[in-house]
This record gives structure tokens, sequence and C-alpha cells, in this order.
């Protein structure tokens, strides 16, 4: 069990019994991906998947981590005097960033702790690993010096580590899901206003199948740049004719009508995903709202679609996993979640038949791919927090 090995590990590591405990989830996205940069909705929610943490505080400055899932780099040290980005403190400088940015934030962050984090999201899954990390410092901090944070100030704190401090040029999805999830709802979030609403999910005896391709998204960082880049792009063209600020504000018969000043026709076609995948995650949120969970799959393979043809960010084995899911009896709908370019895809299955679909999607997968996919339900959760880790 996690908490009986976390304990014995704080035991070795840090001793004493003095430590607060935390959990802060994973993310799924339903749907509405790629839309987070251009202004528009996305629908994720919280896992319960994630990132456990003990902590306490310190009286004197420094700050000292200890991760299970990385052993071999021991434990990790820095002072709150310095709190520069420092490529040796490894994955602390997500920590790092987050105890920079509270602090700048105002936040009396006046004394160091203890942290040991251990996390059970696949690595590399694109479930949010980091933005889980983020949010489980921003939470740890926030009890432990009583800052009484306003929840969105520490998710877009989130993202600014992201942006600034790990220089990737992400979105505000990830940390919104793990901030503010909720169990059993999904969030639609819309991105330009930072406006949301809770949605239950209500699957009717259907189950959401994670699919990870065990396939690392090693490219994901610079890819996901150029994506952006276009995207900025076409923009630029449609503000000549259009008076928006993001893509996220066209309707697909506006884009349609405008979309000739867009003179590259790969920019042309990025946007009219970012267009094109606002306007489904509307329809998602509708579709669940009534109850149609047909018109959901529907709108969740559509999404596929338009990921692999317009966006291009699926590749090989996101394909082979989504199209083998397409092909199985009791599916409602299947898509790639998260960034793309391997990592995760999502499909949603009638309970009796997981088994089954396990089974033939594997096997196709193997057949197809040369090593096996894993797959897991998922279990919509809570926000991160401070939480009673009872075994
Ligand atoms: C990653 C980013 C998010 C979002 C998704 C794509 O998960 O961190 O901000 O852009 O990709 O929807």
């Amino acid at each position: 069990m996690v908490d009986k090995n976390m304990h014995r590990t704080w035991q070795e590591i840090f001793q004493g019994e003095d430590y607060r405990t935390f959990f802060s989830p994973g993310r799924i996205n339903l749907i509405g991906e790629h839309t987070d940069y251009n202004g528009g909705h996305v629908f994720p929610c919280a896992i319960t998947l994630g990132t456990y943490g003990l902590a306490r505080r310190r009286e004197d400055k420094w700050v000292r981590l200890y991760s299970m899932n990385f052993p071999e780099i021991g434990i990790i040290r820095f002072s709150l005097d310095e709190l520069d980005f420092k490529k040796e403190h490894e994955w602390a400088n997500y920590a790092k960033g987050m105890i920079r940015y509270i602090k700048e934030a105002g936040y009396p962050v006046d004394s160091g702790a203890d942290i040991l984090v251990y996390g059970n999201i696949p690595n590399g899954a694109g479930l949010s690993s980091s933005a889980s990390l983020e949010l489980l410092i921003g939470v740890i901090m926030d009890h432990l010096f009583d800052l009484n944070m306003d929840r969105i100030e520490m998710v877009k704190i989130g993202r600014r580590v992201e942006n600034e401090f790990i220089h990737v040029n992400s979105g505000i999805m990830d940390q919104f899901a793990i901030g503010m999830g909720k169990k059993d709802c999904a969030i639609l979030l819309d991105c330009g206003r930072l406006t949301y609403r809770y949605a239950p999910i209500k699957l009717d005896r259907h189950k959401i199948v994670i699919m990870n391709t065990n396939k690392r998204r090693e490219l994901a960082g610079s890819k996901y740049n150029e994506r952006r880049a276009e995207c900025e792009r076409a923009l630029a063209a449609l503000k000549q004719v259009a008076d928006i600020e993001s893509l996220g504000e066209l309707s697909e018969e506006d884009f349609q009508r405008y979309a000739h000043v867009i003179a590259d026709p790969t920019a042309r076609k990025r946007a009219r995903h970012a267009v094109s995948e606002n306007q489904r995650t509307l329809k998602a949120f509708e579709a669940l709202e009534r109850g149609d969970l047909n018109a959901f799959g529907a709108l969740m393979n559509a999404s596929h679609r338009s990921l692999r043809e317009d966006y291009e960010v699926t590749g090989r084995e996101l394909d082979v996993l989504v199209e083998a899911a397409w092909d199985e009896e009791g599916v409602v709908g299947a898509r790639m979640t998260g960034a793309g370019f391997g990592g995760c895809a999502i499909a949603i299955v009638e309970a009796d038949r997981v088994d089954r679909f396990i089974e033939n999607v594997g096997a196709r997968y193997r057949k197809a791919i040369g090593y096996d996919a894993s797959f897991y339900i998922a279990s919509i959760g809570d926000r991160a927090g401070e939480w009673l880790l009872v075994e």
C-alpha cells in the first residue's frame, strides 16, 4: 500500500511522525484538445491517479525533497534564498518554481519544509504528472503556512511555473483540472474568460477506459510549440478581417467566411481544428447534460479525426489504439487525450464489455506496434488538497 510505504520511507529519510498528508490528481480531457491556448473551451476532469505528498514545516530556510519515484536521485535541497532553476535539481524544479512564484505573489513563506512525494501517474503518459506535482506543492505550501490562497491564483501560478520556469508553453487546462476538479464531474472551462461549470458525468453503465500507448512524448515540446505558432499565424491573418482576440471567438460559419485570408494552408488547417473543436466541446457538454451519450461519443470520434487530419498530433500509436477501439462493440466513443504525439487515449465503453475491449484492442495494438499498450479504468476524483491518506 502506498501509505504504509510512504510512512516507512518518511521514517527513513526525514524521521518523525509530524507530517501532514496531501494528494493531487492527474487529469484526462474528455474533449476540447489544443483549444486552451486558443481561447476556446476544454472539458477535463481530475482522476484518482495522481501524486501523494507528506510534508512538514521546518524552522530554517531549507527545503528538502525526496521522490519515491526517483530514489536514485536521493534528497534534493535548496534554500528559500536561492530559488532559480537548476538542472541538477531535476524534478524538484517544479517545486522550486511553485515556491518562488507563491512568494513573488506576496504570500509569506518564510521557512522551509520537508516534502516526500510519490506519484502513480504513468510517466510521460500525458495525464499531467507535472501539473499534478505543481498543484501538490501549491496545496502543501497553502496548508503548511496558512496562506489561504485563492485556488484560481494557485492554478495560474502552476501554469506560470510551466511557462516561465520550465519553459513549456502550455495552456491553463491541466492546472485548472487538477486544482478545481470535482468527484464524478467534468469541468467545462472557457479558457478565454476563465469561467467554468461543473457537469456531472452520467455514463449509465459505461466506464471510461484510459489507453496508454506507452510511447513517450519525446517530440511533444517542439511540435507543441510549432502548433501554437501556426495558430498564432492564422489568428494574425484573421484579425485583418474579423474583430477577434482568439480563435475561440469564431463560429464555424465565421471561420468558413474568413478562412481564405490565411495564406498558409497548414496554418488554415490548424485554425480549422481549433475552431471546430471548440464548437464540438460546447455541443458535447450539452449532449452530456441531456444524457445523450451517443451524441457525446460521436463528438469524441470527430474530435480525434480532426486532431488526426487537421491538427496532425495523433501519430500512428494513438491512431491504432483509437481506431481499434472504434471497431469494438459497446464503445460509445474514443479519442486521444492531452497533447498527443503518443501518451494516452480514452474510450467510453459498456461496463460489461470492458474486459473483452481491453483484450481485443490490446491484441491489435501489439500486432501493429510491436509492444503492449496499458489500460486503466478512470475514476473521476476531487481536486488537489490536504487528504487523510488512511490505508
Ligand atoms: C497539454 C497542455 C495543455 C493543452 C493540451 C492540449 O496537455 O499542457 O495546456 O494545451 O496539451 O489540449
